[in-house]
């Protein structure tokens, strides 16, 4: 497989994009020591300081429709949670791809996808791992809100190397499974590693900016949370769920 290295990028998925756009093959994968302008969801900041974390990009070019393209963030982040387990690190996702420690955030994943109607034409898994940043590296407005693995491993450091290598492979055989058998096994995979599941849950709709409140029953085939409200079942496709205290 292809694997494009940076020192620095502004943002790995958007060098994804353009090479992607470029006609790059499906597994391609951009990974970066550092991004100067790494991107979160919902328009967010993504810090990704050198040399300390995993920052980086995967392209796929799965032959689903556009509706499908959300799973493979939940499969990105079963890859994530795998790749912990085998370094003893037991993961904890929050829906639909934040991986949590203690509340506070270690993995964010941003997908982004060029379609038209009849299919996808490239799909970009971004993901960041914060691996050997120690709590005092992370800027002030992020201290209560964000850990690394290895605060998580009582300040021992991972080899980020290694760790990669885990994740990807967890992708591979995860997408490979996908490919022949659909999404079913990545959704129970997902479930298993799920923290918000069974949780009163507070939800801010993506697209009315909506706010209510309900317990976290499950997720649909799409990916979608249900959650139940006093007033029934409510499915979230895209929002901001933080679990209550
Ligand atoms: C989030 O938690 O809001 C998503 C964060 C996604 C960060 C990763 S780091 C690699 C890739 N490149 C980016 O600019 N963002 C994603």
């Amino acid at each position: 497989r292809e694997i494009i290295f940076r020192d620095v990028v502004d943002s790995t998925n958007t060098l994804a994009k353009q090479v992607a756009a470029d006609g790059a093959p499906e597994g391609t994968v951009i990974v970066a020591e550092q991004q100067n302008g790494g991107k979160g969801r919902l328009d967010r900041h993504f810090f990704s300081p050198a040399g300390k974390g995993i920052w980086f990009s995967v392209i796929l070019r799965p032959p689903f429709l556009p509706q499908e393209a959300p799973k493979c963030t939940l499969l990105a982040a079963v890859a994530v949670a795998m790749g912990m387990e085998r370094f003893g690190l037991k993961a904890g996702i929050k829906w639909p791809n934040d991986i949590l420690y203690e509340n506070k955030k270690l993995v964010g994943i941003l997908t982004e996808m060029s379609a038209e109607m009849d299919g996808i034409n490239y799909v970009v898994i971004g993901t960041g791992i914060n691996v050997n940043i120690m709590a005092e590296d992370f800027p002030e407005e992020l201290r209560a809100t964000a850990t690394s693995l290895s605060i998580m491993n009582g300040g021992k450091p991972l080899p980020r190397v290694k760790f990669f290598q885990a994740v990807l492979e967890a992708m591979d055989e995860l997408y490979d499974a996908v490919k022949r058998e659909g999404f079913a096994p990545v959704m129970a995979a997902w479930r298993r590693y799920s923290i918000t599941l069974g949780q009163e849950v507070r939800v801010i709709g993506v697209r009315d900016g909506d706010v209510f409140t309900g317990r976290a029953a499950d997720i649909d085939e799409d990916g979608a949370l249900l959650v139940d409200t006093p007033s029934g079942r409510r499915r979230v496709l895209a929002g901001d769920v933080s679990i209550r205290p």
